[in-house]
């Protein structure tokens, strides 16, 4: 899979995106993470990509003409035009449930904004989905466009190893995970819970269960109203 992210700071997505599992992955060749910066398709001499706002306000908006030419460089050598992420605190909130349907995706294209915004014709023209990671607002779309990239690229066969699995997530089955405990045994007076030790794999299951509900919820209540936990909830569970 292929991400192709449109940007004023390329820097800031290589280097936030180059350690850890979705470096290695990119490494690899699991997945190409390519970055184009906006500002090199300026049409001044000056480099500037964005003007003051027609009808007056506050800051300045990006000019469509540098992030239209940036697009269709990127999507000049493709067969198929990827759907295009434009990062806003506007857009649906992104979820577990849309990094799983991105993550489907060949290619997928992240238009990063900044000041006030981007030109509103260039975003009907391009852009498929708009997408925010909270209700707050940030500089710029740069940090959610990592944030998107993170959890739809591990998500995609191959990035994780095994021990990584994504099997076990929260939110997977839409629920919480249950706590994780290693060596040592006893660490300030506090034991590792008996089950776990007993090596009694269907108890170990039944309880780890136990604490997924429990955590769900004591910490996010609301997500046990979802249909798709509803549909999932056993006889046993709801005891
Ligand atoms: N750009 C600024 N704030 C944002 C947010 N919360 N989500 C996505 N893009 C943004």
């Amino acid at each position: 899979m292929d991400f192709h992210v449109m940007t004023l700071f390329p820097d800031m997505i290589m280097q936030g995106l180059s350690d850890s599992v979705i470096g290695r992955a990119v490494r690899k060749g699991t997945i190409g993470l390519h970055t184009v910066n906006i500002r090199d398709y300026s049409l001044d001499k000056h480099k500037h990509v964005d003007d003051y706002p027609y009808g007056g306000g506050a800051g300045m908006v990006m000019q469509p003409e540098p992030i239209y030419a940036c697009y269709q460089d990127i999507v000049g050598k493709m067969d198929k035009k990827p759907r295009v992420i434009y990062m806003t605190p506007q857009g649906r909130v992104f979820s577990q449930e849309i990094a799983e349907e991105l993550s489907k995706e060949e290619s997928l294209i992240f238009l990063c904004g900044h000041y006030e915004g981007i030109d509103e014709r260039v975003l009907d023209e391009i852009v498929t989905d708009h997408l925010s990671i909270g209700d707050y607002v940030l500089t710029g779309g740069e940090l959610p466009a990592m944030v998107m990239i993170d959890t739809i690229a591990r998500l995609v066969p191959g990035v994780l190893n095994n021990s990584e699995s994504a099997e076990y997530d929260s939110f997977q089955d839409g629920l919480l995970e249950y706590p994780q405990y290693t060596r040592p045994e006893i660490w300030h007076d506090k034991q590792v819970p008996e089950v776990l030790l007993s090596g009694h794999h269907g108890n170990i299951e039944k309880w780890r269960r136990q604490q997924s509900l429990k955590r769900t919820f004591e910490r996010r209540p609301e997500l046990l109203e979802q249909e798709k936990v509803q549909e999932a909830l056993t006889k046993k569970d709801r005891e």
